[in-house]
This record gives structure tokens, sequence and C-alpha cells, in this order.
């Protein structure tokens, strides 16, 4: 009997690459998807080395992701998706081929490096009427989407301040300078990546992850950036101001400058009853205050906190969870949107919470709306929704 997991491919995540290795962890966690055919990198050679590491097939290793896309859309048990993880410059073209080919798109973020593809890629997506799912895996941790919910049935009262950090530390030294660095080399050369890389790295990140936990819009952003390493060409740290929907206001720091910190990401929200509090790097908990003094903290894998939570803790109270559980949740909410697909030949993403392409498209904005606020020393830019 033919297997019913989702036949998948892969474009990018080669021997070497950095983040291909959580997606596939993520994907095999529930085991609903096979991992069956591959462009892992630009060369042959090296795509058939990181497949048969996959024990896959080389039958299905592809010279490239555009001859993957025609092959796989005309054979027979082709694949279903396929999940593109190479640096965000190629993000549209092969995005793109594969959604003109029929197949479902799980695409890293940001979803292009470019304003005018996102606006393209995102068109496109929605007259496919096919998955395409962005994968900030942030908003897919247990206690995020608690957060969620806290917010959404009032437990801050009226938001009224939003601050996010997503300030690592990786690049606090010229990490460019190692040869042997293949994460540094594409995201810090602004020939490839532009000078505001870090905003569509990591601020994209934080942007999303607002977004979501809020419930609001960011609707104009006022920017500094800065570069801190000497010799560096890119930006590597970034002050943006925020107003939300609802007259919020707030702030991001974005850096990949951030001295000692290892990640860096944290979101704080503050209402008129309470605030609320969520670091990624102790993930299992989110702090309440109140203004009496009280605080409360709420653990994952609790009795009494939302289905969401409940449905995304997946051994239980005191069994750490964390990026790799947070990319499975994110697969496997991917999994009942192709599966439901399957049955109805409609994307009904709105059945989970995924990051789509409208969210990639803000996102994008977003990235230019910050470009735009720096070179005009910081005047507020307008984000369009
Ligand atoms: N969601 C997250 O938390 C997260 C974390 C890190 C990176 N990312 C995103 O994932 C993507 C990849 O980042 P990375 O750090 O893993 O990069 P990387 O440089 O480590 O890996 C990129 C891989 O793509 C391959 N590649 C490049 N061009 C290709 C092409 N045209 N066809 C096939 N393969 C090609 C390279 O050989 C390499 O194997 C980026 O868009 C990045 O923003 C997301």
């Amino acid at each position: 009997m033919a297997s019913t997991r989702i036949r998948i491919g892969m474009v990018g995540g080669g021997p070497g690459a950095g983040i291909a290795k959580a997606h596939r962890m993520g994907m095999r966690l529930d085991n609903r998807y096979d991992l069956v055919a591959g462009a892992f990198s630009r060369s042959l050679k090296k795509s058939h080395q990181g497949a048969a590491e996959l024990k896959i097939d080389p039958a299905r290793v592809y010279e490239d992701y555009a001859q993957m896309a025609e092959k796989e859309s005309t054979r027979e048990e082709g694949i279903e998706a396929v999940v593109i993880v190479t640096p965000n410059d190629s993000h549209y073209p092969v995005a793109s081929a594969f959604l003109e080919a029929g197949i479902h798109v799980i695409c890293d973020k940001p979803m292009t490096g470019d304003l005018d593809e996102a606006e393209r890629l995102h068109a496109l997506a929605e007259a496919r009427g096919l998955v395409f799912a962005l994968t900030h895996n942030y908003s897919a941790y247990a206690m995020v989407r608690e957060a969620a919910h806290l917010v959404r049935e009032g437990a801050l009262g009226e938001l009224r301040i939003a601050m996010v950090e997503h300030a690592s530390g990786w690049a606090c030294a010229k990490v460019e300078d190692d040869a042997s660095n293949k994460q540094a080399a594409w995201r810090l050369d602004p020939a490839q990546s532009g000078t505001t890389s870090l905003i569509s790295d990591l601020g994209t990140h934080a942007h999303q992850l607002l977004r979501f936990v809020s419930g609001q819009e960011v609707t104009e952003v006022s920017a500094e950036l800065s570069t801190c390493v000497p010799g560096r060409r890119v930006f590597d740290d970034a002050q943006i101001q925020v107003r939300l929907e609802n007259g919020a206001r707030g702030s991001l720091w974005v850096s990949m400058a951030a001295t000692g910190h290892e990640h860096g990401l944290r979101f704080r929200l503050f209402g008129d009853k309470a605030s609320l509090e969520w670091c990624q790097m102790d993930p299992h908990y989110l702090t309440l205050k109140y203004p009496d003094g009280r605080r409360e903290t709420r653990v994952q894998g609790h009795d009494s906190q939302s289905d969401d939570q409940a449905r995304l803790t997946r051994i239980g109270l005191g069994h750490p969870e964390g990026f790799i559980e947070s990319f499975a949740n994110l697969y496997s909410d991917i999994a009942d949107v192709i599966e439901r697909y399957r049955d109805t030949s409609q994307a009904a993403c709105q059945a989970r919470p995924l990051p789509n392409s409208r969210d990639g498209l803000l996102g994008v904005r977003f990235v230019k709306a910050v470009d735009a606020s720096h070179n005009t020393q910081g005047q507020w830019v307008t984000i369009a929704l």
C-alpha cells in the first residue's frame, strides 16, 4: 500500500547547510512526511552527497530546482510539497517554479529579498490556491501560542506598549573573514543580501512574532541602523520604533552584534491590566505581571491553559521542548492543511495559524520601510497593509 505520508522535496540544505537540519528533524518528528527528492546544492556532486546521507533515491536528485519542478510535477507519485532552504535571493524563482508546477511551497523566511518579487509571489500563491507556508517557527512554540491566546482573551487589557528583541551576538566579531563560514558568506555580503540583510534575517522574525502575539499590525516605523563591527559592509544593529494599528507604541531591537547574547529573542507586551513576557532561551515559561505586584508564571504542560498549548505540548510537564519541536509543530500544522487540501483541493490555511504569503509580503514591506526610514534620518514610514 502506498504511504499516505506527504511526499516532499527540498531545495537547498546540502552538506554543511544550516537550518535545513531543523526542517528535516521537524518533519520527521510526527512521521507525516517522506523526503523523496531534492536539488540540495547548486553543485550536482554535492547534491548527490547530501542525498546519499539522507538515503534518497539518486534518480530523484536534480541538477537544479527548475528541472526538479518539471520532472516531479509530471511523474506518478511526484512530490506534493517542496521546502526551500536556500539563501534569500533565490526564494522567488524557486518558489514560483514550484507553485507554477502545482506543488505546495514551504519557504524559509524572508519570503524574498526584493519587494517587487514579494508582491508577485504573494499574488501567484493566492491565484494558485496552493499552500504557501513561511517557516516563522517561533510562533509555533507552545507558550507563544499560549501568549497569543491570553492576549486575545483580554488578559492584558488594552495593549499599550510592545517591546521585541531579536538581538543576537552571532556576528559580534568579523565572522565574514572566515571563508569557511557558509552562513556568514551570503548574509554579510551586501551584493547578495543588501545592506539591510539583518532586518530580512532576524527583523522579519521579530516583526512576525509581534504581529502574531499582539494580533495588531505594525503600521509605521522609525529606524536607525548602524554598523558596530569595523570594516563590515552591512548594518549589524537596528533600533526600530513602531506604531501599531490600535495606537500602541513599541520598539524592536534587532542585532547580530549583541555581544554574549546567544539568540536573544524575547518579547514583552504591556496592557492596562497586566504585562506578559516570553524568552526563547527559556521557552517553557510565560510570565504575567500585575499592577498590584502579583506575578504569575505559566508553565508549559500544565492543565487549564489553551487548547493550542496543550495540543503542541508533546511529552508533558517537566520535559523540555524547544527549537526542533517548534519546527515539528509548524510542520504538523502544515500537514493538517495539506491533508485537507488532498480531500477538498482547497488550501484552507485558516484551519491552522500558518504564516503565509501575506505574512511574507508584510515582512518584506517592513524591511523596506525600515530602510526608507533610516535613509531619511528616522522619519516615520507607513507600511501598506
Ligand atoms: N526559520 C529560521 O529560524 C531560520 C534560521 C536560519 C536560516 N533561515 C533561513 O533559511 C534559509 C537558508 O539559510 P541557511 O543559514 O541554512 O543557509 P546556508 O548557507 O547554511 O544553506 C543554504 C543551502 O542552499 C544551497 N543552495 C544555494 N543556492 C541554491 C540553489 N539555487 N539550488 C539549490 N541549493 C542551493 C547551498 O548549497 C546550501 O546547502 C535562508 O532563507 C534563511 O533566512 C531560517
